[in-house]
């Protein structure tokens, strides 16, 4: 019987005799910190190449503003941490990763500040910050806001200068390569500046998954243009466990600027003392929760949409008036620079914010080495899901999971059997798509309606209707786009997307009850008969 389109092994088609090839004992796949932290790893025993899409410089973990949690203070301890990460996983942490990740931390942070990472200091100590859920001030922060930059800055000056791995910069991954025992052997992908030699299969006898998270698949969203969710699809595609891709994190306050893109104002201003104010001048969080503007994000976010519907607004405020202005400039440099080039002077004017989609807590299931349910294909990061962040993430919790699964996978990968000597006797791999004649649409525009759709339709809050509508409008899509074989970037982004966002619709109308990130107005109670446990999803 034929393939149907939705459910199409790989994305083009392919010949892998006649086709450009490279071998390598590991590739990582994406350029966060966990990508960065693996390939380190790897790289003690092994050779490795590492792709991205774009370039080193463009990812999440770069635009991370916040910091890295970790247990750096006399007075903090690391079961309050666990306690913490338990708490706002809201009953469906994993204890185990939990206990271990936590435990990791001061280590890992101790390995990046010899790799050159400068924290900020106080009396020679790292310095520490509150976020929302934290008992204890427990976020490093690096050049005040840009906490990310440096240590993605730190980790890429290591990988440049190690000759063990190759970097491949635009290169885009199309599909993880199977055999037919289903184990991973590599991946098909397009080199972007390579118009001759574009289409290339790299054969690797050990591949780590660490392409990020998802947030483009939203309208609204403080995410980088590459985050969508390209891993998950193609993991997907390959028949890998997928698991709660309804939990995705909004953040409460994204610049809200009319025609200007997203940007995050990070959550440690609260953790300082900003507050949210309506347009009416009134402080609301009080209202909503004990914790106010340091209540988990998702009640954060929740109470800010109320409150815009409320007073008949597109957004709310930010207030850091109170603030010493040349102390908020060196210690938020990163936003108020953002606010100067829109002209807010933070010191007289507020700063309009609202909710947007942040980061995506569900993905590939993993165990506790990183070893996902496909052979010799390891994930860490954002697409990874471990059971550190439950229904909810503790608020840089993220940067320390990447930082503890990356150095994980890599090292596994470093000391298993493989190589790419087992790959001499690699598999043919032949696959043919048929030919469509059914309507071309602009991938462009999908791409567009079907962010405006998830934005309103798989939010901040759901309901089985429009997740039902939802579904049927993406199949819809998918009729016409996935039978297609295209040949650039941005249109198997589209068909990826596409993917995707219906895994997330099917998993939301799974959920029937409402837990951490994931509120369900008709279902608002949490249902723990029913619903403590994860939702897998597998092709
Ligand atoms: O608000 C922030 O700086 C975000 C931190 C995080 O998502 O971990």
């Amino acid at each position: 019987m034929a393939e149907k389109s939705e459910f199409r092994r790989y994305l083009v088609n392919m010949d892998s005799i006649s086709t450009h090839q490279l071998f390598t004992d590991c590739l990582v796949i994406g350029a966060g910190i966990a990508g960065l932290h693996a390939a380190i790893e790897a790289a003690k025993h092994r050779n490795v190449i590492i792709i991205c899409k774009d370039t080193l410089e463009n990812s999440n973990t770069w635009k991370a503003q916040g910091g890295i949690a970790s247990v750096l203070d006399k007075a903090d301890t690391f079961e309050s941490h666990i306690a913490d990460t338990l708490n706002t996983g809201c009953g469906i942490c994993d204890e185990g990763i939990v206990d271990s990740v936590v435990r990791q931390g001061p280590e890992l942070i101790e390995q990046l500040l010899r790799w050159g990472a400068e924290f900020d200091l106080i009396d020679g100590h790292i310095a520490t910050t509150l976020e929302g859920g934290h008992s204890h001030p427990r976020v490093a922060h690096a050049h005040g806001d840009e906490t990310g930059r440096i240590i993605a800055e730190a980790l890429i000056k290591e990988v440049k200068q190690n000759s063990n791995i190759k970097i491949f910069e635009n290169f885009y991954t199309i599909d993880l390569l199977t055999n037919d025992d289903n184990e991973c052997v590599g991946i098909i992908g397009h080199d972007i500046q390579n118009p001759r030699k574009a289409d290339q299969i790299i054969w690797a006898a050990n591949t780590i998954l660490a392409t990020g998270g998802a947030g483009r698949l939203y309208r609204e969203t403080t995410n980088p243009e590459v985050a969508t969710g390209d891993g998950i699809a193609m993991a997907y595609r390959a028949g890998a466990v997928l698991q709660d891709l309804e939990f995705v994190q909004f953040h409460p306050t994204t610049l809200y600027v009319a025609g200007a893109t997203r940007a995050l104002i990070t959550e440690t201003l609260r953790g300082e003392g900003a507050v949210l104010l309506d347009n009416k001048g009134q402080r609301f969080m009080t209202d909503y929760h004990e914790a106010a503007e340091l209540a988990p994000r998702d009640i954060v976010s929740r109470a800010i949409l109320t409150q815009m519907r409320k007073t008949e607004s597109t957004h709310v405020y930010l207030d850091v008036r109170h603030f010493d202005k040349a102390h908020f400039a060196k210690r938020f440099p990163f936003i108020s620079e953002l606010c100067e080039s829109f002209d807010i002077d933070v010191s007289r004017d507020l700063i309009p914010v609202r909710p947007s989609a942040h980061y995506m807590i569900g993905g590939l299931k993993t165990d506790s080495s990183a070893k996902t349910s496909i052979e010799n294909l390891y994930a860490c990061g954002e697409i990874a899901s471990t059971g550190l962040h439950g229904a909810n993430r503790l608020g840089s919790n993220s940067l320390l999971e990447g930082l503890v699964f990356g150095k994980i996978a890599g090292q596994f990968v470093s000391q298993h059997e493989k190589t790419a000597v087992s790959l001499l006797k690699h598999p043919l791999i032949k696959y043919q798509i048929p030919h469509s004649d059914r309507t071309r649409l602009d991938t462009a525009d999908v791409r567009n309606s079907l962010r405006a759709l998830m934005w309103r339709n798989v939010g901040i809050t759901r309901r089985a209707q429009p997740l039902t509508e939802t579904q049927e409008i993406i199949r819809f899509w998918q009729r016409y786009v996935m039978d297609k074989i295209f040949d650039s970037p941005q249109s198997w982004e589209c068909q990826n997307m596409l993917t995707v966002c219906l895994l997330m619709a099917q998993s939301a109308q799974m959920r029937q009850e409402s837990r951490g990130v994931h509120f369900r107005s008709d279902f608002p109670d949490t249902d723990d008969e029913n619903f403590k446990k994860h939702i897998e999803i597998t092709r």
